[in-house]
């Protein structure tokens, strides 16, 4: 066992933990997360009340200095990682949300079932649960959402409170809260009131007992995260009531007890319907800024529309300006080829900060792609996005490739430099690789309907909302394609901060990247490189097409240094990805050059 000197004042727990529970991640069938085993020898650990209290940490050679015990642990893991000098986290919520169903089904997911609900007799695996509460802590994750947004009135009875307070019990030890999404129409939904409005006295109560019925059981619980009025869900609305309504009433509830409310800002199809989707959360949320309590967070999604494989920022991060407010990144890929592709997702993110400060923010939540699969995300290589999104929360400011670096030297540590690099560029190409196959050009939401696996750009079903038709996404015509959202459209770019606005409403200065996001284009406007708007498309369908076959060689250059099982089955997905870009690029080319009125090039 690795000698612990421990300086002062620590606790009994965490001596326990570090001894006990080992830092490394093997599950008992021997796939593995991405910390190895071989610790540092003689590390010291050192309590200084000096320090900030943020739970952040200092390394000097093996020695870990910090204020916390939460802190000696994310130093420990650092150090691990091989790291050196002091580090605080930037977001104080760093959160994973899991759309896990009670019954253990997981929507959007792609890695097996709950490892919270669903399990026979009720009773998740305490070893697997403290596998990912490790794999959390190692990368400064400190809270999670137990249940799906959309969220069975259910996980409020006793019986459930009860199994929350026990995984709460686990997962504490090692830094991480618990928070609840919770059905809006609950205490009718229970059949214990006839109303849910928010403005009713007895609905206040309700609420009110509820949270000190959870507070008892679970003295550190986090809060509500809420998913209202937005698809089928119910909501203040119901009763003529604000968001801000709604909010406010949770977080009075939560209050004496110094939980939080996280109020969703996916919101559409209710009171702006037959607007463009896209503005439709900075329409219904502008007009109640500033008068949300201080606990609550809106939380919004990274674009404006649903986790596009590119999306331009969502404004309403720009037009909130006395709220406070959370992103939402998706690192489950359920626009991203799901469990099948090979997508690293921190480029994307990154992206997203370049426009959105992160000191606009005051926390991050990321919908979680843990499932009970053996390799935990249904792909050896989703699992650097689980680890992307935790080294993000906590430090914004690190470059993709540093992330996608430090992954690889944990995850695949026998691979020698010169193949390692080949890996890391395979890695931080594939987003971009992702939106050529699928979406060049800004298109968007071509998907096939509702499981959103596949391309179906003549999707299109009368009796479905338009909002959920590809036809209504990409408007191609004989003129040309893409959505006009200037102001001689639907002016969706007069939601944008300068200089956005501007540059996003003029075809000739709207980057390439967002062109047919913001503007119906002529078949025959010449892009940057030359081409025409239909020859570029053509060019970069084959471009996303070729980066997949190159990533396949990479991995078969990759063999002789990965071990025999994960090689294989990376392997067999990069066959089923390379299917897939075929597959876009044939349908999307055959499908668009009808408008086009060009013949497809052999
Ligand atoms: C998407 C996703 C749904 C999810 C919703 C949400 O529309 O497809 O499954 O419930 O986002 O974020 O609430």
């Amino acid at each position: 066992m690795t000698p612990l000197y421990i300086w002062r004042g620590w606790g009994v727990s965490l001596l326990f933990l570090f001894m006990w529970t080992g830092i490394g991640l093997h599950a008992e069938d021997g796939s593995r997360l991405w910390l190895r085993c071989d610790m540092p020898k003689d590390i010291t650990l050192k309590i200084d009340s000096t320090m900030p209290d943020d739970d952040g940490y200092r390394i000097s050679g093996h020695t870990v200095t910090a204020r916390t015990q939460m802190g000696l642990l994310y130093g420990r893991y650092a150090l691990l990682r091989g790291e050196q000098g002091e580090s605080h986290p930037f977001f104080k919520l760093r959160i994973l949300n899991h759309w896990d169903n009670l019954d253990g089904s997981i929507e959007r997911g792609y890695a097996g079932q709950s490892i919270f609900w669903g399990m026979e007799n009720d009773r998740f695996d305490p070893a697997r649960l403290r596998y990912y509460a490790q794999a959390c802590a190692s990368v400064g994750i400190n809270g999670t959402v137990l249940n799906n947004v959309n969220a069975s009135p259910a996980i409020l009875t006793r019986a459930y409170i009860n199994k929350v307070k026990a995984i709460a019990d686990v997962l504490r030890t090692y830094g991480i809260r618990v928070y609840l999404s919770v059905n809006f129409a609950s205490p009718k939904a229970l059949g214990q009131l006839p109303t849910a409005d928010p403005l009713d006295k007895r609905v206040q109560r309700w609420w009110k007992r509820k949270a000190d019925e959870l507070y008892k059981a679970i003295p550190d619980f986090g809060g509500f995260l809420v998913k209202a009025n937005s698809e089928g869900q119910p909501g203040p609305f119901d009763y003529g009531r604000s968001h801000a309504d709604g909010a406010n009433m949770l977080a009075d509830a939560l209050r004496p007890h110094g939980g939080i409310v996280m109020w969703r800002s996916f919101v559409y199809g209710a009171r702006h319907k037959g607007e463009d989707r896209v503005m439709q959360a900075v329409s219904e949320f502008l007009p109640c800024d500033g008068q949300f309590r201080d606990n609550v967070i809106l939380q919004s999604k990274n674009g404006p529309l649903d986790f596009q494989p590119r999306e331009p920022y969502a404004p309403i991060f720009d037009q909130m300006k006395d709220t406070k407010q959370m992103a939402e990144l998706q690192i489950t890929q359920e626009y991203l080829g799901q469990g099948n592709h090979l997508v690293f997702l921190a480029p994307m993110w990154k992206e997203f900060f370049s426009y959105v400060s992160p000191s606009r923010l005051v926390g991050i939540a990321g919908v979680a792609n843990v499932g009970d699969d053996s390799n935990w995300c249904g792909h050896h290589f989703a699992q650097a996005n689980w680890y992307a999104f935790g080294r993000l929360a906590w430090n914004p400011s690190l470059t993709a490739r540093q992330i996608a670096d430090e992954w690889l030297n944990q995850t695949f540590d026998s691979i020698p430099a010169p193949a390692h690099d080949n890996a890391l560029s395979l890695m931080l190409r594939s987003r971009e690789a992702c939106v050529d196959y699928m979406m060049p050009l800004g298109l968007h939401h071509i998907f096939k309907f509702d499981h959103h696996y596949g391309p179906e750009p003549d999707g299109f079903k009368a009796d479905y909302p338009l909002e959920w038709c590809p036809v209504y996404y990409h408007q191609a015509d004989s003129a040309g394609v893409g959505f006009n959202r200037s102001t001689s459209g639907t002016g969706a770019t007069q939601q944008y901060r300068e200089p956005y606005r501007s540059q996003y409403d003029h075809l000739g200065t709207c980057p390439e990247r967002y062109l047919l996001w913001f503007h119906h284009v002529p078949w025959t406007y010449r892009t940057l490189s030359g081409r025409t708007l239909w020859e570029e498309m053509q060019h970069r369908y084959q471009r996303g097409v070729d980066e997949v076959a190159d990533f396949q060689r990479i991995w078969q250059q990759l063999k002789p240094y990965v071990d025999e099982q994960r090689w294989h089955e990376v392997e067999q997905k990069l066959q089923v990805q390379l299917r897939d870009a075929q597959e876009w690029q044939q349908v999307c080319i055959g499908y668009f050059s009808k408008f086009a009125q060009r013949s497809v090039e052999p």
